[in-house]
């Protein structure tokens, strides 16, 4: 077979990304790419390149090209797929800090005239850009959300990998229920059987840590909550780590040594990104330990105060959230909320069992809940007990029962959906633009 006339031409010459043009400073190589934007004046055109590594300004003289060549790069359309050939040059005024000289371009395909790219540097609403999101991911702001979404995933398993966790992944379909049924996604098993997509894996992390004393796991989790809000998705990301022979304390003590890790890793890998989306970083610079800590009742005194219609016993809302953390200027953990409108697992203090000893972390900027967790009953009369008081068929929990019967110990752990915190550190308005494909009440498509 004769090779590709996509290999073939120019091939003297190394092919590299844009983010290696540093090392190939004087030295004429190939960038493929496509085309982000063309400006023209007069016997030069100014092409520039992306290729999902950065951005590249070209410059291309009429008198140092071929005249069919420098034609094809008057006549370039946006998005076309091009391999470009020229000169690296430092450019303390360019981009990314280089321009390439064109010696040579090869056309992959030219985007047609009659069918333009649809995302114009002009502002387009947002249902217009969601329905297109397969095509608005390659726009800057979008590319720069994806790449911090990244680095918060690697800082996540960085940490946990390097503070003796193991990796054990739960699976995605379920027999029954861990948060209650009326968020569950019911799906068809095999022989008229019902299986539920899982909305945490927290349950058999819980198996797992028995096994293994530390764990993770990571993966999507799912919610049909029919919530429409900026911070509610259908299927999220969820990192969960489960400890065994932990209470409360420790559990508070994880979550903010993990946040920290992960704030400061993503500042060090990628302070271009948040440059990109206007992050004042300074806000996440300030991100350092001790978060403050407050319990419930604290927190309700202060939202009252601030003139919340909030009572003792009553979750907050979304709006609760960003009041409580305006007030601080870190992430904030508050503790011990009443067991009544907590999960069945969730263990009760000993010394005031009204409460529950669980934990959310509020981000900072008014972005609200992006960790819950805590303690879990451990002990098997009161787990039998919470069992049959939230209605909860006990042979679906024959398993999780017999962890309380072979050995049970103390244990807990917390889960945190990455897009929460995505959007947080990127200061994003919106949950959706956290992930490539979002799914939301309203949206499944493309
Ligand atoms: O507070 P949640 O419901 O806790 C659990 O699922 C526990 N079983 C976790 C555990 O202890 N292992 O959810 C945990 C986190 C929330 O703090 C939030 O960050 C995220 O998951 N989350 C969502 N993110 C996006 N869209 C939704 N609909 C979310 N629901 C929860
Ligand atoms: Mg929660």
């Amino acid at each position: 077979m004769a090779e590709s006339a996509f290999l073939a031409p120019y091939s003297m010459h190394p092919r590299i990304t844009i983010s290696q043009a540093a090392g190939h400073e004087n030295e004429t190589v190939q960038i493929p790419g496509w085309l982000f934007n063309l400006r023209k004046s007069g016997k030069i055109v100014f092409p520039q390149l992306r290729d999902g590594t950065g951005l590249m300004q070209c410059v291309a003289v009429k008198n140092a090209l071929p005249e069919d060549v420098f034609e094809s790069i008057k006549n370039l359309t946006q998005e076309s797929s091009i391999i470009v050939t020229g000169k690296i040059r430092a450019d303390a005024r360019a981009v990314g800090g280089f321009e390439m000289d064109v010696e040579g371009l090869e056309v992959i395909q030219r985007v047609s005239e009659a069918d333009p790219y649809p995302i114009t540097p002009k502002e387009h609403g947002t249902e217009f850009l969601s329905d297109r999101r397969h095509l608005w991911l390659r726009s800057q702001r979008q590319h720069a959300v994806i790449r911090v979404r990244h680095a918060v995933i690697k800082a996540v398993r960085d940490y946990f990998d390097s503070h003796g966790f193991t990796l054990v992944d739960t699976p995605i379909f379920t027999p029954a229920a861990c948060e209650g049924t009326t968020t569950l996604f019911e799906v068809n098993y095999f022989d008229d059987e019902k299986a539920y997509l899982t909305q945490s894996g927290q349950l058999y992390n819980e198996a797992n840590a028995m096994a293994f004393g530390k764990v993770y796991c990571f993966g999507p989790t799912f919610r049909a909550e029919k919530s429409k809000t900026r911070r509610h998705l259908t299927e999220f990301w969820m990192v969960e780590p489960e400890m065994a022979y932990a209470d409360l304390e420790e559990v508070k003590r994880v979550a903010e040594e993990m946040i920290i890790s992960v704030v400061t890793q993503v500042l060090e890998t990628r302070g271009p990104e948040l440059k990109t989306l206007e992050r004042d970083i300074s806000k996440l610079e300030r991100v350092a330990a001790p978060f403050p800590r407050l319990s419930y009742d604290e927190a309700v005194k202060i939202l009252q105060a601030k003139g919340s219609e909030i009572q003792w016993g009553g979750d907050f809302g979304g709006t609760d959230e960003t009041i409580l953390t305006q007030q601080f200027d870190r992430p904030i953990m508050v503790d011990r909320y009443p067991s009544a409108i907590k999960a069945f697992y969730m263990a009760p203090d000993p010394e005031r069992p009204e409460v529950a000893l669980g934990v959310d972390v509020l981000a900072p900027e008014g972005y609200g809940e992006i960790i819950g967790g805590g303690q879990r009953v451990h002990d098997l009369e009161l787990l039998l007990r919470r069992i049959a008081a939230h209605h909860l068929p006990r042979e679906a929990f024959e398993w999780y029962i017999d962890l309380r019967k072979y050995g049970t110990v103390p244990h807990g752990g917390f889960g945190m959906g990455i897009e929460r915190c995505v959007a947080w550190l990127c200061g994003l308005e919106h949950i959706r633009e956290t992930i490539a494909f979002p799914r939301m009440l309203y949206r499944l498509r493309p």
